[in-house]
């Protein structure tokens, strides 16, 4: 799996830096598909100068070999895939096992994985009485979170990753474990019961019977919700540096455990203009529903900059023409959605909504189109999952791509704790007035 990154090349023509009288010549590098960086690593020693770039929008932060994104032309590829390539019968597993193997699993890996899943899918009975311990109004990504960095706590031999079997071990007990916690969350919210994993039961299935069985009643998932479920699992499994991922990145640069580096990768997601957007796309669809604006309203509103409000599951800052899995959610849910629950009120105002927008010239000038989340919530919604939990979901399916994300950094030669510089703004050098002597 250790795959040294393959070193980019540096191109023959350096950048020209002018700064009054003096000229720095940059390095230029390419990457494997084309795009150029230049390499400012030693800029401040050269210039005195650092660079500012509010939100990285023109800064790389690393080199990476596991998904890449081409924004102008609406394409995502994990190790190189097409992801349009995993509608086609792929499983959730069988694509983390890509983002953290680097290559598509043989049957055999791909079974221990599997059989690694089975036997983690446990939470040790001590965590319940943490679950115990949350309000049942508890936002459920806090408890994921928390529950991420306590189930560490009950196995610190996982600290320290040696080697390659042990990150594995690592990735099983969370990718596994990661489903017990939201459905412990889920059912402590409700106050039923705590329903145990099923080891006769694959990923998804098993994920759905610790969400919606009975004691004496055992929930069935079908073909068709397991395939979309995987699916939509497939889809949010990496993103190359977003939000999250980087936060992943950040935390682990200081030597922090996979475990914690996840955990905290769970609080960037919640953003409302990350993942959290599922959430204000369904809220923002039952809000025109309940009557209280048409379609049109909110449009208009959210083309006021006073009013705040923003079109949610609308624009990104990497895809400038359409985002690949918006359109592939699209069809799933134009799918699925009629054969589960006949009409969805949601669906036809989220259509009308994308009309709209689509022959805006507000939305066309900027470069504004559907993104992940405007159709995700629509299907996880059909499929029963409450709107609390979508933001979970979208944790579930991108927590493959931290954990090949955290390995990468982690091995990748020079990898140096992150600490970005600022430009001070502050108040010039002043003396510090004793109590009596304050205006
Ligand atoms: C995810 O990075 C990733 O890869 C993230 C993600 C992943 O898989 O990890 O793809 C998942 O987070 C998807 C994005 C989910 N968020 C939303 O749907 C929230 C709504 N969208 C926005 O807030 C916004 O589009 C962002 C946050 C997604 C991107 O923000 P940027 O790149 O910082 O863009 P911006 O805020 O600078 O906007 C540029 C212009 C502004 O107008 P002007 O000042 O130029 O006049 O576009 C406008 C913005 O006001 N704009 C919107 C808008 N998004 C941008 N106007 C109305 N509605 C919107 N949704």
């Amino acid at each position: 799996m250790r795959q040294p990154l393959s070193s980019p090349t540096r191109s023959h023509e350096p950048a020209t830096l002018i700064l009054g009288d003096k000229s720095y010549l940059l390095p230029v590098i390419e990457g494997s598909e084309g795009e150029r960086a230049i390499d400012i690593s030693k800029l401040r020693d050269q210039t005195g100068h650092i660079t500012l770039d509010q939100g990285y929008g023109n800064t790389g932060s690393c080199e990476s070999a596991i998904t890449f994104i081409d924004g102008e032309k609406g394409i995502l590829r994990y190790r190189g895939i097409p992801i349009e390539q995993f509608a086609h019968g792929a499983t959730f597993i069988e694509v983390a096992l890509l983002l953290i193997l680097g290559h598509l699993p043989t049957d055999a890996e791909y079974d221990a994985f599997s059989k690694d899943l089975t036997r983690f899918a446990y939470l040790d009975e001590g965590m319940k009485h943490q679950f115990e311990g949350f309000p049942r109004t508890a936002p459920p990504m806090a408890i994921l979170s928390a529950m991420i960095n306590s189930m560490s706590c009950f196995h610190p031999e996982l600290y320290e990753l040696e080697d390659e079997a042990q990150f594995l071990i690592a990735a099983a007990r969370l990718i596994s474990k990661v489903r017990s916690i939201a459905a412990y969350a889920y059912r402590h919210s409700r106050g039923v019961p705590y329903i145990y994993p099923d080891p006769k039961l694959r990923y998804v299935p098993n994920f759905l019977h610790m969400m919606f069985s009975q004691p004496y009643d055992q929930y069935v998932c079908s073909d068709l919700i397991n395939r979309a479920m995987n699916l939509i699992l497939i889809l949010h499994a990496d993103h190359e540096q977003n939000c999250s991922t980087s936060t992943v990145r950040m935390v682990g640069s200081s030597g922090a455990n996979l475990f914690a580096s996840c955990a905290a990768g769970v609080c960037a997601l919640w953003g409302p203009l990350h993942g959290g957007a599922n959430v204000e796309v369904l809220e923002m669809l039952d809000k025109i529903h309940q009557g209280n604006m048409t379609p049109e309203e909110y449009v208009k509103l959210a083309k006021d900059k006073d009013s705040k409000v923003r079109l949610m599951g609308f624009g990104h800052r990497v895809y400038k023409s359409f985002d690949p899995r918006a359109q592939i959610l699209q069809k799933v849910a134009e799918e699925l959605v009629p054969q589960l629950c006949g009409s969805d009120p949601l669906l036809e105002i989220a259509r009308r909504l994308e009309d709209i927008a689509r022959s805006d010239p507000y939305f066309i000038d900027r470069n504004l189109y559907p993104n992940v989340d405007f159709y995700s919530g629509i299907i996880l919604r059909a499929i029963g999952i409450p709107v609390n939990m979508f933001t979970v979901m979208f944790s579930i399916g991108r927590l493959p791509g931290w954990i090949a994300q955290w390995w990468e950094q982690n091995h990748t030669p020079g990898t140096r704790i992150a600490r970005p510089r600022q430009v001070y703004v502050g108040n010039r050098q002043k003396d510090y007035l004793p109590k009596d002597q304050r205006g």
